[in-house]
């Protein structure tokens, strides 16, 4: 699990969530995120997602993702965007969810500081030790978007405790 000691002390942790498309998957983890950490105050967790690509920026979510996370009863708005050097220099994790995003992210910058901040989402998930990839959901039918949101669910769990570890 990634070490994140050098975060615990920050009045403000942002937290950048990427996929392919910022349609089904990161708005996805954003939405879990920021409804596990509405009440947290210090750090107080500024939510964030991006796709690498520019597909669908200015977009909504991808429908079946946001009924998914709609129905287990997370609230969430969400507009696409794309990742650059200058999101990466402003958010203090970037989390991707396939090793395309990872390659992607990490070509975005020469700055070994600001790839260090880029990890698996599933690398916080304690209960796993093999695949680390949360697989792109995209035209595939609702039961792919509910499997997400249990990678998701039990990556973002073990990444909170990490978190408010003392
Ligand atoms: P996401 O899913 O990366 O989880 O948002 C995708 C969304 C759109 C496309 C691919 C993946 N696309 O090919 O347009």
């Amino acid at each position: 699990m990634p070490e994140l000691s050098h975060l615990r002390d920050r009045d403000e942790i942002r937290i950048t969530m990427v996929c392919l498309g910022n349609i089904c998957r990161s708005p996805m983890a954003a939405a879990v995120l920021a409804n596990r950490t509405a009440d947290w105050a210090k750090p107080k967790i500024l939510v964030d997602s991006a796709g690498t690509s520019n597909w669908h920026v200015g977009e909504g979510p991808n429908p079946p993702s946001k009924k998914t996370w709609e129905a287990a009863g997370y609230k969430f708005d969400h507009v696409a965007s794309q990742i650059t050097e200058e999101r990466m220099k402003s958010s203090d994790l970037i989390l991707v969810m396939d090793r395309s995003n990872h390659k992607n992210v990490l070509a975005l910058t020469q700055d070994a500081a600001l790839q260090s901040k880029v990890h698996f989402l599933r690398d916080f998930d304690y209960t796993i030790t093999g695949e680390r990839e949360v697989p792109d959901p995209y035209s595939l039918p609702d039961s792919a978007f509910e499997e997400v949101l249990g990678m998701v669910e039990r990556a973002i769990d073990g990444l909170l405790e990490e978190l408010s570890r003392s």
